[in-house]
Order: structure tokens, then C-alpha cells, then sequence
């Protein structure tokens, strides 16, 4: 399988490790001969060589392409460019997220699916704000769209509501979908205040040094509309959900919950009938409430199943990585 990666930073980076790493079990198991052709960033160069790059080379050189020294063409104009004149059979964008503007990363998906490469990202723009039009696309193109990695990471949760429960009717999903935001309240609950458990969260590498995207709901409700897409096949814009974050919760909330014996937890919700983001008082007996620390949960209320959760790490470069793994395999199972 030739694979374009688009974006050679943490999390592609952590692809390539995996590839390397797992590179004689995913051959001898399943087949899996994975061929990276093509590394592209946005300021330090693209590389492309027909036959595959070396994947040992390209985690020395730690994203930056310059820093490559075996032979590749690197005379390309932008990652439009090599996606439009190349060839491969996967593209993977895994270039920043941008919420308010993701022209420039749905373009490489739009131009990966115009020439009938299949596509996986881990980038939550073009997938919140275009997933109808893409979709559709991908339809006509027949080629496949994944994007595991845009909520809770290799936490396989958009396979479990599109894929494994598709039997089942979802009435609603619930998910603490934001580990930034679940660590400071975990925090505040043994006793910090907001201000210290951020800043605990933005030394640990969990915040941003501009915390706002999280802290506010606006992360979560970017995954909100992934779900509702997802799951419900339902393309909805932010300014249609009801978003609030962590920031009006006080010291004396979470007292005042954790003496009735509840939790407070950021809670994204979707069903049929739409999404929200909002911090809610659990009861311990709600398996979201027993979820600490920066790790991530999603509850499907199902039909036949009734509550079905779902733990596990939401953020990572080997963790996001994973997602794209498990995707480029689907992908291969299906068509290789
Ligand atoms: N990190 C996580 O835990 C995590 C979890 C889930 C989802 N994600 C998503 O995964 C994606 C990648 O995250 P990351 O942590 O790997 O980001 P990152 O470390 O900032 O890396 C981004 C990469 O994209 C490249 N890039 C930027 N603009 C580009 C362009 N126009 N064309 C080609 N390449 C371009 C950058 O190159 P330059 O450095 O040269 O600009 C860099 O190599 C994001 O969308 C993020 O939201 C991340």
C-alpha cells in the first residue's frame, strides 16, 4: 500500500514509528507491506521517491525533511501539488487542526479523493465542517474516508458507533471527549483551583499555552459534530449546538456536587435529534463520572445493547498514530 502522509509532526511521526515498529507482525499477520512515498510539510520541505521512502531514515530526520540525506524528489510547490501529481493509494492528513478556516487541509482532501486516493485524517476540520460534501465525493470517486484519530485518539470509538453497532439504533452518546478539560476537573476535585490545575495541565503538555479552544467547549464541540455526522449521518455548524465549557465552574460547585456525590464532568452529547457540550453533575453510579485524569469515554445508549462504554487514551503521537494504523488496515482488509 503507497501512503502520502501530509503533515510530519507528532502524530505522524507516530504512524512511522508503529509502521516501523509492528513492520514484521503487520507482514507476517496480515499482509501489510505499508510503503511511505511521499513525507510533505508546511515549512520545511516535501519529499517523494515512487518506490517508498525509508521509514528508519524518516524518523531520524524528525520532521524535517531537510534533515532526510537519503535520495528523494523534493521539488514540489506545496502538498496540493505532490497530491494532485503523484501517485499513491492513501492519503493521510495529519496537518494542524484549524476550526474556523480548514480551507487549506479540506483542499488536500478534496484533491485526494479527485484523484482516487483513499483518505484518512486525523484532522478534525475538514471532517466537523465538510463530512456531507466529502463523503458524497468519496461516494462518486469509490474511494474510503476514515477518520479514527479525530475523537479520543486509537480509542476506537467512531468504529464502534459506525461500524460495530450498526445493527443497533443509538439513541444517544455521551463522551467526556476533551482529556484537558477532565483533568482539570479532576484536579479541582482533590482540591486545586481552576487556575493551578490549568497550569499543571499546560506544564504537562495537555494545554495550550491559549487554553480557549478547550477550556471553553469549542474542542469538544468540533468532535460533537464529528459524532453527529458519524453516527447519525447529520452535518451540523457550531453556531447550531449549545456549547459551554469548564470556565463558570467554581471550587464551590464541585464541593457542593461532591458532597450530594456527584461529579462534575465536561459532557458532549448527540443523538437524532442534535449535540451540545456542557459540564454535567454525574452520580458515581455513571461510568463518564468514574473517568480521571486526561483519559477519554464515550456511553452509546443503544436499543438491544442499552449502555455500552467505552475508556481509553484520547491524545498521543503513538496513541493517534494507533488510529491511523487501525484505519490504513480497514482500509487494506477491504480492498487489498
Ligand atoms: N497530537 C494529538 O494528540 C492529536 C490527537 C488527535 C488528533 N490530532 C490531530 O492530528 C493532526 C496533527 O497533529 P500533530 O500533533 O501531529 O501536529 P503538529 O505536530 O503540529 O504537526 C503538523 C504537521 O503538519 C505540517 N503542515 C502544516 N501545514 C501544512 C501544509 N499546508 N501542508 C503540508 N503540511 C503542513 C507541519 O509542517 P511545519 O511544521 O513545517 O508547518 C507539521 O509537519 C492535527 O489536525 C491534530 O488536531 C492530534
Amino acid at each position: 500500500m503507497k501512503i502520502m502522509l501530509i503533515g510530519f509532526g507528532l502524530v505522524g511521526q507516530g504512524l512511522l514509528q508503529l509502521l516501523h515498529d509492528k513492520a514484521e507482525s503487520l507482514q507476517a499477520e496480515q499482509g501489510f507491506t505499508p510503503k511511505i512515498v511521499a513525507v510533505a510539510t508546511g515549512s520545511r520541505g516535501i519529499l517523494y521517491h515512487p518506490d517508498g521512502l525509508s521509514i528508519p531514515a524518516l524518523l531520524a530526520a524528525k520532521g524535517n525533511p531537510a534533515a532526510y540525506k537519503l535520495d528523494a524528489e523534493r521539488d514540489f510547490a506545496s502538498a496540493l501539488e505532490l497530491i494532485q501529481c503523484k501517485e499513491a493509494d492513501v492519503v493521510i492528513e495529519v496537518t494542524p487542526t484549524n476550526l474556523e478556516n480548514p480551507a487549506k487541509a479540506t483542499a488536500h482532501c478534496q484533491a485526494a479523493i479527485a484523484s482516487k486516493k483513499h483518505l484518512i485524517t486525523a484532522n478534525k476540520g475538514p471532517i466537523a465542517k465538510h463530512y456531507n460534501e466529502l463523503m458524497s465525493a468519496a461516494k462518486s470517486a469509490g474511494v474510503e474516508i476514515r477518520f479514527e484519530a479525530t475523537v479520543m485518539a486509537g480509542t476506537p470509538c467512531i468504529a464502534m458507533g459506525r461500524e460495530l453497532l450498526s445493527g443497533a439504533k443509538i439513541h444517544e452518546a455521551r463522551g467526556i471527549v476533551n482529556g484537558t478539560t477532565n483533568y482539570i476537573l479532576t484536579q479541582m476535585e482533590s482540591g486545586l483551583s481552576y487556575e493551578s490545575a490549568l497550569k499543571q495541565a499546560q506544564e504537562l503538555g495537555y494545554a495550550e499555552t491559549d487554553p480557549t479552544a478547550d477550556v471553553e467547549g469549542w474542542d469538544a464541540a468540533a468532535k460533537v459534530l464529528i459524532l453527529l455526522a458519524a453516527f447519525f449521518g447529520k452535518q451540523a455548524q457550531l453556531s447550531d449546538l449549545s456549547v459551554t465549557g469548564i470556565t463558570g465552574i467554581s471550587q464551590a460547585d464541585i464541593e457542593n456536587a461532591k458532597a450530594a456525590g456527584e461529579r462534575y464532568k465536561l459532557i458532549a452529547s448527540v443523538s437524532p435529534e442534535g449535540g451540545s457540550v456542557k459540564p454535567m453533575r454525574l452520580p458515581l453510579s455513571d461510568p463518564l463520572a468514574q473517568v480521571s485524569g486526561a483519559t477519554n469515554a464515550i456511553s452509546f445508549n443503544t436499543d438491544v445493547m442499552g449502555n455500552i462504554s467505552l475508556i481509553g487514551k484520547g491524545a498521543g503521537a503513538g496513541e493517534t498514530g494507533f488510529a491511523l494504523l487501525a484505519d490504513l488496515l480497514t482500509i487494506h482488509r477491504k480492498l487489498f
